[in-house]
């Protein structure tokens, strides 16, 4: 039976495709803006270990399950999660794990294209030479005067919500493979540039012991949960992006392997990413929780200074852009993944009706950093309670469902075959996924009640 599912998306031309797919999945906004600012916001070095620690325990072990399920079943999530169910003779309300996601992917890219849109509009900053000579309060004010105006922000999230779904529309080989090709390497080249820059900025050595040393006083229960939260949603884990992905990947290459490459790159990216960014901001004196403005108050600033600032400015916002993009195309694939299977829609009705709602949605967060922003909750703009309630709960617990369901519903067999790997490493795989991230879940969860 499994062995003649075929998957009606097509599938990718080979394991490198796969491999750069699901980085460019992975690599995304998360790293690049999110993983500095939270770092600044919870202090630090300690916040780091603990991130780090979730990636290796929680994050790799569920990236395997994702990509094997998603292999196993060749569809999307929600009729994934139903055939693999029936087969192993488990509730058919595991599906759940693909509706929580669907769901979670329309909160997530709502946000999303709105940062991406940051991005996008900075691009523009960058190569009018705005950047030039600019100090650190210009910067801040560059950066509030777009924030404060919703509606240069909505055409901004409009362009991107486009871009997203013009490529999503076009399908797998001919629309997710091409795009990202060539812009990973180009976006490494350009972090490392960063970095050398900020070598030579008089703040390395203090953004270095920000990032590493680890002074455990500085994390909250919030910290902690937020680390774990950032482990699945820089992986794209707990949604089925990585499980979608998965239903598209031959059956013949080594899910271990091609999990492995992934998490790494997506963590050295990451890091890269803070070595770059809080040296510039320790030099010039600015707040390392500045917020979700940090990296586009703090690298005009290295850009503006630089020499050839004006075209490494370009590139980077450029690149920045194309990494949102890649991961923005894998966080609504489950969905019209799901409406081509389900209701047999072409994949271009999907996409447009998709985006369709999600850039609706959009116009929250927009408003929320200005007509909207003393609309809170529990002390939340409607922005943070987005990313909180997705990255925070909602994947962490999707991907405490898929450790379970891959750990103790599935077949042994059935796992051990797909996984393909020796068995020493097979049952460690099982270990972590059967005990070890279960429980390190459920405790960060358990330790977060009180914060309600
Ligand atoms: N991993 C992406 C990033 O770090 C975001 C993402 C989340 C993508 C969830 C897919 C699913 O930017």
């Amino acid at each position: 039976m499994t062995e003649t599912r075929q998957s009606i998306h097509g599938q990718w031309s080979s394991r490198w495709a796969f491999i750069l797919a699901a980085t460019g999945s992975a690599v995304g906004l998360g790293n690049i803006w999110k993983f500095p600012y939270i770092t600044g916001e919870n202090g630090g070095g300690a916040f780091v270990l603990i991130y780090l620690l979730c990636i290796a325990v929680v994050g790799i072990p569920v990236m395997m399950s994702e990509i094997m399920l998603g292999r196993r079943g060749k569809q999307s999530p929600i009729h994934t999660m139903r055939t693999l169910a029936q087969e192993e003779r488990g509730s058919s309300s595991w599906q759940i794990v693909g509706w929580s996601g669907v769901l979670a992917g329309f909160l997530i890219l709502s946000f999303y294209s709105v940062i991406a849109g940051w991005a996008l509009s900075y691009v523009v900053s960058a190569v009018s030479g705005s950047f030039s000579g600019i100090s650190a309060d210009q910067s801040s004010d560059l950066f509030g005067s777009l924030v404060s105006n919703p509606t240069v922000q909505l055409s901004w999230h409009t362009l991107f919500m486009v871009m997203t779904m013009f490529v999503v529309a076009r399908g797998v080989r001919d629309g997710l493979e091409k795009a990202i090709r060539l812009l990973m390497p180009a976006l490494l080249v350009l972090l490392l540039i960063l970095v050398g820059y900020a070598m030579n900025s008089g703040g390395f050595m203090q953004g270095f012991h920000f990032l590493f040393d680890a002074d455990f006083s500085k994390v909250t229960t919030e910290g902690v949960l937020t680390a774990l939260g950032h482990a699945f949603f820089t992986l794209s884990l707990g949604m089925g992006a990585i499980m979608v992905y998965g239903a598209y990947l031959p059956d013949d290459v080594s899910i271990t392997r091609v999990a492995f490459t992934v998490a790494i790159a997506d963590t050295a990216v990451a890091l890269l990413a803070g070595m770059a960014i809080f040296p510039i901001v320790f030099a010039n004196g600015l707040e390392p929780g500045a917020g979700p403005g940090l990296i586009f108050q703090t690298l005009p600033v290295a850009f503006g200074a630089m020499p050839g600032g004006i075209i490494f400015g370009t590139l980077f916002f450029l690149l920045l852009v194309f990494a949102a993009w890649s991961s923005a195309i894998s966080i609504i694939e489950p969905v019209v993944a799901w409406l081509v299977e389900d209701r047999g829609w072409s994949r271009k009705r999907a996409s447009i009706s998709a985006g369709g709602v999600t850039w609706v949605l959009g116009i929250a967060t927009i408003l929320s950093f200005n007509v909207w922003s003393e609309v809170k909750w529990f002390d939340k703009t409607i922005f943070d309670l987005l990313d909180y309630l997705t990255a925070n709960i909602m994947l962490p617990l999707g991907g405490l469902l898929i450790a379970l369901f891959a750990g103790w519903v599935m077949n042994q067999n059935h796992s051990r075959g797909e996984l393909g790997m020796e068995e020493g490493l097979y049952q460690r795989w099982l270990l972590l996924i059967r005990y070890v991230t279960p429980v390190a879940i459920g405790l960060v969860f358990l330790n977060a009640i009180d914060l309600i």
